[in-house]
C-alpha cells in the first residue's frame, strides 16, 4: 500500500457534529490532530462555541473542556484550503410517513465539501447509508462542486460508525473500523493510515458498496435478535411460560446461541431506521429482505403492547385509566449503556398510549433531560414523589438505577390497589408479588 507523508499532520474537518461527528471529532482532537467542526444547526455551534455539549455520552465533555478552542474548532463556514481530509457525518433519517431514507443532508454536504475540495484530499462519508449512496449521490456532488475527479484528484471511501451510544468514545478506539474504497489502493491506503492513528484493527472490504452494506446488515441482524426474543415473548405470554427465565435456561452453558431478553420496544435512530435503509435497498436491487421487515413490525408493535398489558392491570385493580396516573420509568431510548438520547424511545409511544387512554402521566429519567420529557405532557417527578403518587408504575429502561432501587419500599409507598409493570424485568415477579395490592405483569413473565 503506498505511504502517506505526515499522517499526523493532516488537517481534518467533520461535517456534522451529533452523536457521532462530536465524538469522532473530539476524538481525533485528543489523538492530536487539528480538527474542524461544523454543524448545520445554530443552536448545536452555539452550544459547542461556550463550550457544552448538546448531548450526554461519558467522557465527551472532558474531552470537549480538553480540545474545544484550541484542537478542536468549531466554525460557521469551513474555508478553501484548510482541510485535507473531510468525514461526512450527517444525519440519515427515514421519513417517519413513506418509511423511506432522506438523503438530502448528506447531499448537502457533500455539496459543501465539493465547494472547498483541493487536489490529494480524502472525504471519509461516514453516515449510514443506502447501498450505492457515495457513488451516486456524495461523488457526482463532490465532482461537480468542485471540478476534480475522484480517484484521480481526490480520495473516496466509505468507513461506517458502529459505535454505540454511551460507550462513544471507548469503541471509537476499540472497534474494528471497516472501510471500503472507490477505485484504486492509494484511498483505502490513506483512510487505512489515518483510521489506525485512532483504532488498531482496519478491515478493508472490496468496495465502497461492501463498506455501506455492512452497516445496514449489522444494524438489521440486532434488530432481528430482538424482534425473535419479542416474538418468543409474546408467545411464551399467552401460553403462560416465562420467557425471561426460559432465555436464561437455554442460553446457560450453550455458546451456540445467545436469545436476547425480550423488552418493551427497540428504540434509537439507528435501529429504527437502519432496516428501512435495507428494505430501500431491497427495492433498489431487486430482492426484498422480508426479515427485516418483519422484524420491524414486531418491534413497533411492543409499546402497544406495553400500554395494553397496563390498561389491563389497571382493569383488574377496578380502577378507570381515565382517573389514574402512570409513572413511567425511562425515557431515553435505552438504559444500556446510558444516554441522555430520547429520539425514537419506545417510552415516546407509551406515554401518547396512556394518554390516549385518559391517564395522567408523570416520570422519570436519570439522564435524559427534564425538558425534553415535559416536551411529552409529562410531569417530572423523583422516584420516591412518582411512587408515591402514581396508580401504575412503569420501567421502560433497564438503566442501572431502576436496577438498584429498593422496589419493595417503593411499592409499598403506592396508594393500592396498584400496577407495576417490570418492562426490563429487573425484579424477581415472587418478590413483587409480597407486596399486598400489586398487580404485576412483565414483558414474556406475567
Ligand atoms: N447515533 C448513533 O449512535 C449512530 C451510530 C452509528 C451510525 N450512525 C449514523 O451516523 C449518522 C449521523 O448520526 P447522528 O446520530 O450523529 O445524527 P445527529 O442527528 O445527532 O447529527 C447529525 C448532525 O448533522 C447536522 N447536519 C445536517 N446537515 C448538515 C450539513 N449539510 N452540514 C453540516 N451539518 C449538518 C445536523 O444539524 C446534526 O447536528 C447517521 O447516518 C446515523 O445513522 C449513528
Amino acid at each position: 500500500m503506498p505511504e502517506i507523508a505526515d499522517i499526523q499532520q493532516k488537517r481534518i474537518a467533520v461535517i456534522g457534529l451529533g452523536f457521532v461527528g462530536l465524538p469522532l471529532g473530539a476524538t481525533l482532537a485528543d489523538i492530536g490532530f487539528r480538527v474542524t467542526g461544523i454543524d448545520a444547526s445554530d443552536a448545536v455551534r452555539a452550544s459547542l462555541k461556550k463550550g457544552k455539549s448538546h448531548f450526554e455520552e461519558q467522557g465527551l465533555q472532558m474531552l470537549l473542556d480538553r480540545h474545544l478552542g484550541k484542537g478542536f474548532v468549531v466554525v460557521d463556514a469551513l474555508q478553501k484550503g484548510e482541510h485535507d481530509v473531510y468525514f461526512i457525518a450527517v444525519g440519515t433519517p427515514v421519513d417517519p410517513k413513506s418509511r423511506r431514507p432522506i438523503m438530502d443532508y448528506v447531499k448537502n454536504a457533500s455539496e459543501t465539501v465539493g465547494k472547498i475540495l483541493k487536489k490529494g484530499d480524502l472525504v471519509i462519508m461516514r453516515s449510514t447509508v443506502p447501498v450505492s449512496t457515495t457513488r451516486e449521490i456524495v461523488l457526482p456532488s463532490l465532482e461537480k462542486e468542485s471540478g476534480l475527479t475522484a480517484g484521480k484528484d481526490f480520495h473516496l471511501v466509505f468507513a461506517p460508525e458502529r459505535l454505540v451510544a454511551g460507550r462513544a468514545l471507548q469503541e471509537l478506539r476499540e472497534l474494528p473500523q471497516i472501510i471500503g474504497g472507490l477505485t484504486n489502493e492509494t484511498d483505502l491506503s490513506y483512510a487505512t493510515q489515518l483510521f489506525k492513528k485512532m483504532t488498531p484493527i482496519v478491515v478493508d472490504v472490496d468496495s465502497i458498496e461492501s463498506a455501506e452494506m455492512a452497516k445496514i446488515i449489522d444494524n438489521s441482524y440486532r434488530d432481528l435478535t430482538f424482534a425473535y426474543a419479542n416474538q418468543m415473548a409474546r408467545l411464551c405470554e399467552c401460553i403462560g411460560i416465562d420467557m425471561v427465565k426460559l432465555a436464561t435456561a437455554v442460553n446457560f452453558g450453550y455458546k451456540r446461541n445467545h436469545v436476547p431478553a425480550p423488552s418493551p420496544g427497540v428504540g434509537g435512530t439507528c435501529l429504527t431506521k437502519d432496516p428501512f435503509i435495507l428494505l430501500q435497498v431491497g427495492e433498489k436491487f431487486g430482492y426484498e429482505p422480508k426479515l427485516a421487515r418483519i422484524a420491524r413490525e414486531i418491534n413497533e408493535s411492543m409499546p402497544g403492547h406495553v400500554v395494553e398489558k397496563v390498561a389491563k392491570l389497571l382493569q383488574e385493580a377496578g380502577k378507570d385509566p381515565k382517573k389514574n396516573s402512570v409513572f413511567v420509568l425511562g425515557f431515553a431510548f435505552k438504559g444500556k449503556p446510558e444516554t441522555s438520547d430520547m429520539r425514537d424511545s419506545p417510552t415516546i409511544p407509551v406515554v401518547q398510549g396512556l394518554q390516549k387512554l385518559g391517564c395522567t402521566v408523570t416520570g422519570f429519567d436519570p439522564v435524559a433531560r427534564k425538558e425534553q420529557i415535559e416536551k411529552l405532557g409529562v410531569t417530572v417527578k423523583g422516584l420516591e414523589e412518582g411512587f408515591r403518587t402514581a396508580d401504575a408504575a412503569v420501567i421502560m429502561t433497564n438503566h442501572p438505577t431502576f436496577e438498584r432501587m429498593d422496589i419493595v419500599k417503593l411499592l409499598s409507598l403506592m396508594p393500592k390497589p396498584a400496577v407495576f409493570l417490570d418492562g426490563w424485568h429487573l425484579f424477581d415477579p415472587k418478590e413483587i408479588r409480597t407486596v399486598s395490592g400489586i398487580h404485576y405483569g412483565g414483558i414474556g413473565n406475567d
